[in-house]
């Protein structure tokens, strides 16, 4: 096995705020009864003949038929090992779009073999969050069209060990310091974003190389806008912004979002990994006490914290130098004390005009972000954007802006200052969940009192409050939750849905993160026989029901979803939610509502139960807040006392309204989805299959752990690549019928 640290799963809340309320509230009134334990339930484990493999570009396509109009009425596709993409019968997958692909029509094919070069016109690596955005046969943006479009994409991060992002490179690449210039320009080229456009011809969809519309902003793109209460602020001035409003680049873009007039935001999320500080640096800064050291901590940069890719080592310009966040002697107009200030945001870019200057919405709070969802828009109420904070024990937000909407602004002129008037000012809030079935979004603002007299860090003004968010939400006791990932908004009733993918940190007897309502799961799993895993290492779905107030409401209601679990697990006290095979997962991450067909599509970033399956999508029909029950678990702690938490479980999803779609290739997770407005044509991101390749193997295909997708006919050379599929039904009919 290689030695890898995984940057996806930071851990930087010491903060000692109790992670439940005991506070009650007024109790929800809850319809029906905790459903029986029926366990691991014999259903019979699906062959897997007769499923699909994905990359079959050459499959014929059946004429099409009459769709079939059964939500969920396809056959499961079972766990799998296989190196493939698996598909239920009558529906095909076909690689379309994959890291290295050209974005201009002079741009060489991909060779795939670590000479490939010229990445700031090729597509990024671990694709991850995608959005849709369609364009009518005459290149205008179109809410209608279905054959024809644009796919914003997230490019996360790179598949390394150590230092280097080996498949980029020809051997592997410099895993010590100080990296060749070469080698870093590859690395920090294929982070950020992409759009290239997409076009269905006689029912083959493919991407257009060569199209106007297509273009990149990597992690060093120029001129990247902060709006917001932190522009101009003095914790945004650096060297190459001394006025503190620009910087440069979008970093580690995870989760998307669109708004309702038609931009793409992405998500900021491990961005704090790539940045380095000295070891002397607190004591530059004024010591452990000084401000920014205070902060510095909390984002997970302590001083002598090296970087991800030692990028800051590839020369003395300044594309180099701003990795590095030392403070100097200078003042902050001079260095990058400040830079990391400027990322960990929800960026919005208008992915039809590459023209339009990027911005990011510091308004929408720093941290490490993933998806943003909106709330169903109201004519004249404000709109709301939930969004999650993906570290162990960190808080889920809300941002509630002064702008009421107006319909008007669905099909602006201009989107993106369209977006200024909605994003840039507004309220944010955090969450917290009472043991009750209850809970209150809590404004980050400078007037409240816990903020004003936080001990710990004292906020100058409501710029510092937004950049620090992590600190603010620590400073009123927030809700510590285990790891918020994507969101999303039922389309049927409005309800929010948040993944939460897993906690090792959650603990019985943890003074801080004991297990409490809405994190109510501490328990042990063994994978591969013997490597036990403790905490909540399965994850849940959680979801939530706004107040009277809608987008604005302050109160709501909540329960679990679903919890995730292998279907064999004990039924009272893991496998809560009685899963079956057809419908067992591990680490709920990405989270999409179909706006085409109202399901909810729930994608796996999974390393518990990867010894039995690769990662996975599951398709569900959920019901509403309150169709469950409460369930009371008892621990006991080492002390002998017994620790009991309420928890409230949703009705157990049976095998009609929870079913394995997909199943992925090796090592992969399954992340980013969007489709068609006629939801005939799903687009689904395989993020870094092969990733647990060794370094060393890189001369010997024979020993990646992945060789999808050339293994499935998609492009040269065998090393594994992140690549957007497409997923179509053969008879024609929407997807997940
Ligand atoms: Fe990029 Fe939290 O997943
Ligand atoms: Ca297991
Ligand atoms: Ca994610
Ligand atoms: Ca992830």
């Amino acid at each position: 096995m290689t030695q890898k640290i995984d940057f996806n799963d930071e851990n930087s809340n010491t903060s000692n705020n109790p992670s439940f309320d005991s506070v009650l509230q007024a109790r929800l009134s809850r319809r029906g009864v905790l459903r029986g334990s029926v366990g691991s339930v014999g259903t019979v484990m699906l062959a897997s003949v007769g499923l699909s493999a994905c990359g079959g570009s050459d499959d014929a396509v059946a004429a099409p038929a009459a769709p079939s109009s059964t939500l969920l009425g396809f056959t499961a596709v079972s766990k799998s090992l296989t190196d493939a993409v698996l598909v239920p019968a009558g529906y095909t997958a076909s690689a379309i779009y994959a890291l290295g692909d050209p974005l201009t029509g002079s741009t060489a094919a991909y060779k795939n073999d670590g000479t490939d070069t010229d990445y700031e016109n090729r597509a990024g690596d671990h694709h991850d969050g995608m959005e849709w955005f369609g364009l009518d046969a005459s290149g205008k943006p179109s809410l209608t069209a279905t054959d024809r479009g644009l796919l914003a994409v997230n490019h996360e991060a790179t598949t390394d060990e150590k230092l280097s992002s080996f498949f980029l490179h020809a051997n592997g690449g410099t895993s010590t310091l100080p990296r060749p210039a070469a080698e870093v320009d590859k690395e920090t080229a294929i982070h950020g974003i992409s759009v290239v456009e997409v076009k269905n011809t006689s029912s083959k969809w493919a991407t257009v190389p060569s199209s106007a519309f297509n273009f990149r902003l990597t992690c060093l793109s120029e001129g990247i806008q902060l709006n917001g209460p932190a522009r101009g602020n003095a914790l945004m001035v650096t060297k190459h912004s001394t006025d503190g409003t620009k910087t440069r680049g979008t970093l580690n873009n995870c989760g998307t979002g669109k708004t309702p007039w038609g931009t793409f935001l992405t998500g900021e999320e491990n961005w704090a990994g790539y940045f380095t500080r000295s070891a002397t640096d607190d004591t530059t800064r004024g010591g452990a006490t000084a401000k920014s050291v205070v902060a510095l901590k909390r984002y997970g940069r302590n001083a002598g914290s090296g970087s991800r890719h030692g990028w800051e080592t590839g020369g003395s310009d300044d594309k180099y130098a701003r990795w590095d966040i030392s403070q100097g002697t200078g003042t902050a107009t001079d260095d990058y004390r400040n830079e990391l200030n400027t990322f960990g945001y929800i960026v919005e870019i208008d992915a039809y005009d590459k023209t339009k200057t990027a911005r990011k919405r510091t308004a929408l709070g720093r941290f490490a972000h993933e998806s943003a969802a909106f709330g169903k828009p109201v004519v004249g109420q404000p709109l709301a954007v939930y969004m999650g904070d993906d570290s162990r024990g960190e808080y889920i937000y809300k941002f509630v802006s002064t702008k009421t909407w107006a319909t008007a602004d669905a099909n602006p002129a201009d989107r993106i200052t369209t977006g200024d008037t909605y994003l840039d000012a507004g309220k944010l809030y955090v969450a917290k969940f009472n043991s009750d079935g209850t809970g209150s979004w809590i404004e980050l603002i400078t007037t409240n009192a816990a903020i004003a007299g936080f001990a710990a860090y004292t906020f100058a003004d409501q710029a510092d409050v937004v950049v620090n968010a992590r600190l603010a939400a620590d400073a009123v006791g927030a809700t510590k939750m285990d790891r918020p990932e994507w969101c999303s908004t039922n389309v049927a009733n409005g309800e929010i849905y948040f993944t939460l993918t897993n906690n090792s940190n959650r603990a019985i007897n943890s003074a801080t993160m004991p297990p409490d309502s809405a994190n109510p799961r501490v328990y042990s799993d063994v994978k591969n026989g013997s490597s036990t895993q403790n905490g909540n290492p399965n994850g849940h779905v959680l979801r939530m029901k706004e107040g009277a107030a809608g987008n604005a409401a302050t109160s709501f209601s909540w329960d679990v979803y679903v919890f995730g679990a292998e279907s064999s697990a004990a039924p009272g006290t893991v496998n809560l939610s009685s899963l079956t095979d057809d419908q067992d997962f591990s680490s709920p991450d990405g989270l999409v509502f179909s706006p085409a067909t109202g399901i909810m599509w729930i994608q796996t970033d999974d390393g518990a139960y990867t010894d039995v399956t690769n990662c996975m999508m599951l398709a569900a029909l959920p019901g509403t807040v309150g169709d469950g029950a409460k369930k009371t678990l008892s621990y006991t702690k080492t002390d002998g006392s017994t620790l009991t938490v309420d928890t409230y479980v949703g009705k157990a999803p049976g095998d009609d309204k929870l079913k394995r779609f997909l199943v992925g290739p090796s090592g992969c997770e399954i992340t980013g989805l969007c489709e068609t407005p006629d939801g005939k044509a799903i687009f689904v991101n395989i993020q870094h299959p092969g990733e647990t390749t060794a370094m060393a193997n890189i001369a010997d295909p024979t020993k990646y752990t992945s060789q999808w997708p050339s293994n499935a006919g998609y492009g040269a050379g065998k090393r594994p690549r992140s690549a957007t599929i497409v997923i179509t039904k053969n008879d024609g009919g929407k997807i997940g019928t």
